[in-house]
């Protein structure tokens, strides 16, 4: 064990302070100092990345990956497969690659579809066949929302409603001149359309490379917010509850769209946090058997059970450079400190 631990920033981007660095990668850097262990910073660019990783192997026990998703310029490809040869040579990554790939994807929720956090007809479509066999008949038992695997602001998700005048029953295979009303959440504007023409145009988010789409229920409780769990590790740090703008078609829970934040503790929701604590060993076997992420989020909707009470409804998990410059006067930085030392320790011994 070096008792050494590498934090990896790319230049650029809308995320650095006056010291060039995020807000929160410093505080972090000077934690794991604090603590007598020996941690540092660095920038990746794609032209040094042998160097890099070379540098990386000799020296640490661990990578944190602190590169926001677009702030590479030709994109995550080789930055990820560095940091993949690095775990390969021994390091470990917090997360690996494959672990921010993995839990991030939208598809992770139909791998949850089994558990309590995700209804059951939630499905996945990897090409614009399987949605055109599929959503026509998903769609005819209630409103649903289709989202697509990219981007991270609502853009490509939209909840999608019957808007036709010609009865149907769920589970009959709806017509494709069926109208449909198109909600976008980016900014929750609505478009008229028709459900074959609809479908083709989803064909942009299928497409490529990590091209796929999710079809699950649309929770109309979203009203009442969207409910985010930060943790490190196993131990949630804090809620965020993320109320839409009260608008009459208004379902998305992003700023820019103009819902309310409001940051609680974790024992403000109770039930919530035993839920997922009762399911993160499950979450975290389905998802590809990755140590727990470093710093990640867990989105959250309300459902009401067959009995009528509260129920959560998983919405999306992300663990790729999850930040916290929110919070940075709240000590996080120490429990993420404390948990860098804790899995390198389990893992490399004493
Ligand atoms: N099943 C759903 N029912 C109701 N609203 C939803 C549902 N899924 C997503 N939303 C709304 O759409 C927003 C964007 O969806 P999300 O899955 O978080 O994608 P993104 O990657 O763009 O953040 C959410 O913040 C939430 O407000
Ligand atoms: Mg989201």
């Amino acid at each position: 064990m070096k008792k050494n631990v590498i934090f990896i920033e790319a230049p650029g981007g809308s995320d650095k302070g006056p010291d060039g660095h995020r807000r929160d990668t410093m505080p972090m850097v000077n934690a794991v100092r604090a603590q007598g262990w020996q941690a540092e910073a660095i920038f990746y660019t794609d032209d040094k990345r042998d160097e890099i990783l070379q540098y990386i192997v000799d020296n640490f026990d661990a990578y944190v990956p602190r590169v926001n998703p677009g702030t590479i310029p030709n994109g995550e490809q080789l930055f990820f497969e560095m940091l993949r040869k690095a775990s390969d040579a021994g390091v470990i990554g917090m997360p690996h690659p494959d672990a921010m790939i993995g839990y991030g994807a939208k598809d992770a929720l139909v791998r949850l579809r089994d558990t309590d956090l995700v209804p059951s007809n939630t499905f996945a479509y990897y090409t614009l066949e399987e949605l055109k066999e599929n959503f026509p008949s998903s769609l005819s038992q209630g409103e649903r929302v289709l989202k697509q695997n990219r981007g991270s602001t609502g853009e490509g998700i939209w909840r999608v409603a019957i808007a036709d005048e010609r009865p149907h029953r769920p589970g009959d295979v709806l017509p494709l001149d069926t109208a449909i009303k198109c909600t976008e959440a980016v900014d929750n504007h609505v478009e008229m359309r028709q459900l074959g023409e609809f479908m083709d145009f989803c064909n942009q988010y299928l497409a490529g490379d990590g091209g796929m789409m999710v079809d699950m229920p649309f929770m109309p409780r979203i009203k009442e917010g969207e409910i985010r769990i930060l943790l490190v590790g196993h131990n949630p740090i804090f809620v965020v509850h993320k109320k839409p703008a009260e608008s009459e078609d208004a379902f998305s829970a992003t700023l820019f769209s103009g819902a309310r934040y409001r940051y609680d503790a974790p024992a403000d929701w109770p039930d919530l946090i035993q839920l997922f604590q009762e399911n993160v060993d499950v979450i975290t076997a389905k998802l590809g058997g990755w140590n727990i992420p470093l710093i990640w989020t867990a989105d959250f909707m309300l459902d009401w059970d067959e009995a009528g009470n509260d129920k959560y409804v998983l919405g999306e998990i992300n663990c790729s450079c999850v930040g916290f410059t929110s919070h940075l006067d709240s000590g996080i930085q120490d429990k993420v400190a404390d948990e860098i030392i804790r899995v390198i320790t389990a893992e490399k011994g004493a």
